[in-house]
């Protein structure tokens, strides 16, 4: 089988692809534009393996999409390249609605174009999973139930909403030409490889540097936990094994608010990291209280009882699990960051020196 993954450079996407790598008689053909949030590094390990090839290009763009799509021939596209950081959308929206609107609109053109000429027994097998979000359901009070595949979209940021209209036009692909499509919503994801302005690496790299640690509010905003390799492994099995037509929610049963998930990471910096920065003699003392974000989503929580019921999958890593993992990989892995704060990694994918001008 091969899968056509784009954003495979990304902190998900790269998961996706050492897990699908690692599968007998599978290959992945990683598409990316290699944005400030890829790291080609994340897949150094299967860079030069035969089932495995990068396509460096913008989904936005139809001519080399299609020219991508006529030479791999992909039996399935799993969709996860997007533009993901809600800070940035607050700030600059425009590059939103370019790569996950109409990006996605673009994409969604040329796969079912090249669809459409398939044989009748690989077009059956094809399948377009896209990766969505659990923003676009809006958030919810504390006494609430959970998202289900069934809730109503009301998207607050301009990422969420972004999202929530390629949601949308999958759906309409689906609807209206018989696109083949399982998609998906998640949650937030841990682990190692993830940019280091995101909630969880930022608060690691902040704490072990001696920096403060900027908490929204009053840190009592929910988001519910899931370890990367579990979603990618969730995602896998939706591609491969989901019906088509519908949405799986994916989720790790780990509701955790900010503040508390910082103090986890401080009390695992503790057993992990104890030689502390200079003046600093506890991680949490770091902690600071800094002005909310912008219609800041309360709390997101997503029921994965079709997914467990339907495909068998639940996650392996808790969590507190998934957390000293993280803590761990982010502290074997100092220069992996570093080069990624200090300009290094994208002078040299320019192919420039380092430390040139
Ligand atoms: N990380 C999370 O917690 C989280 C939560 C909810 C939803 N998601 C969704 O999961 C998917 C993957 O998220 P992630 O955290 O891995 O994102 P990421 O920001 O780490 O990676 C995105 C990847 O997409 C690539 N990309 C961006 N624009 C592109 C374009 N126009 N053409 C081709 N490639 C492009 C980037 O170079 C990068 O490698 C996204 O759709 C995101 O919305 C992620």
């Amino acid at each position: 089988m091969k899968l056509l993954v784009t954003g495979g450079a990304g902190f998900i996407g790269s998961a996706v692809v050492l897990d699908l790598i690692a599968r007998a008689g599978v290959s992945v053909v990683n598409v990316d534009k290699l944005t400030y949030a890829a790291n080609l590094r994340s897949l150094d390990a299967v860079a030069h393996l035969p089932n495995y090839a990068f396509e460096q290009a913008d989904i936005g763009d139809a001519a080399a999409m299609v020219d991508i799509f006529e030479r791999h021939t992909p039996d399935a596209v799993m969709h996860l390249a997007a533009e993901s950081h809600v800070d940035r959308s607050i700030d600059g929206p425009a590059a939103f609605v370019q790569t996950n609107i109409v990006g996605t609109s673009v994409l969604l053109d040329c796969a079912h174009r090249y669809w459409s000429g398939l044989d009748e027994e690989k077009r059956q097998g094809f399948r377009f999973l896209h990766i969505s979000t659990d923003e676009v359901f809006g958030d919810l009070d504390a006494d609430e139930p959970a998202f289900t595949e069934e809730t109503r979209y009301a998207p607050s940021s301009p990422d969420s909403a972004s999202k929530a209209s390629s949601d949308h036009l999958v759906r309409a692909w689906y609807r209206t030409y018989g696109f083949p499509r399982p998609d998906h919503q998640l949650l937030e994801q841990l682990r190692a490889t993830a940019f280091p302005g995101k909630l969880v690496p930022l608060m690691i790299i902040n704490a072990i540097s001696g920096k403060p640690l900027p908490v929204y509010g009053d840190g009592s905003n929910i988001r519910d936990w899931l370890y990367v390799e579990d979603h990618a492994r969730a995602l896998i099995n939706v591609v491969m094994r989901g019906r088509v037509g519908e949405t799986y929610m994916i989720g790790g049963k780990s509701e955790c608010r900010n503040i508390d998930l910082v103090r986890a990471i401080c009390a695992e910096l503790e057993v992990q990291a104890p030689q502390k920065p200079t003046g600093v003699a506890n991680y949490a003392d770091l902690i600071t209280f800094v002005t909310d974000r912008p219609g800041h989503d309360r709390r997101y929580a997503v029921d994965i009882a079709k997914i467990e019921r339907e495909l068998g999958w639940a996650p392996r890593d808790s969590l507190q699990s998934g957390l000293g993992k993280t803590v761990g990989w982010f502290l074997d892995n100092r220069q992996w960051w570093e080069d990624i704060l200090n300009g290094t990694y994208k002078l040299e994918r320019l192919g420039l020196a380092v430390g040139a001008k």
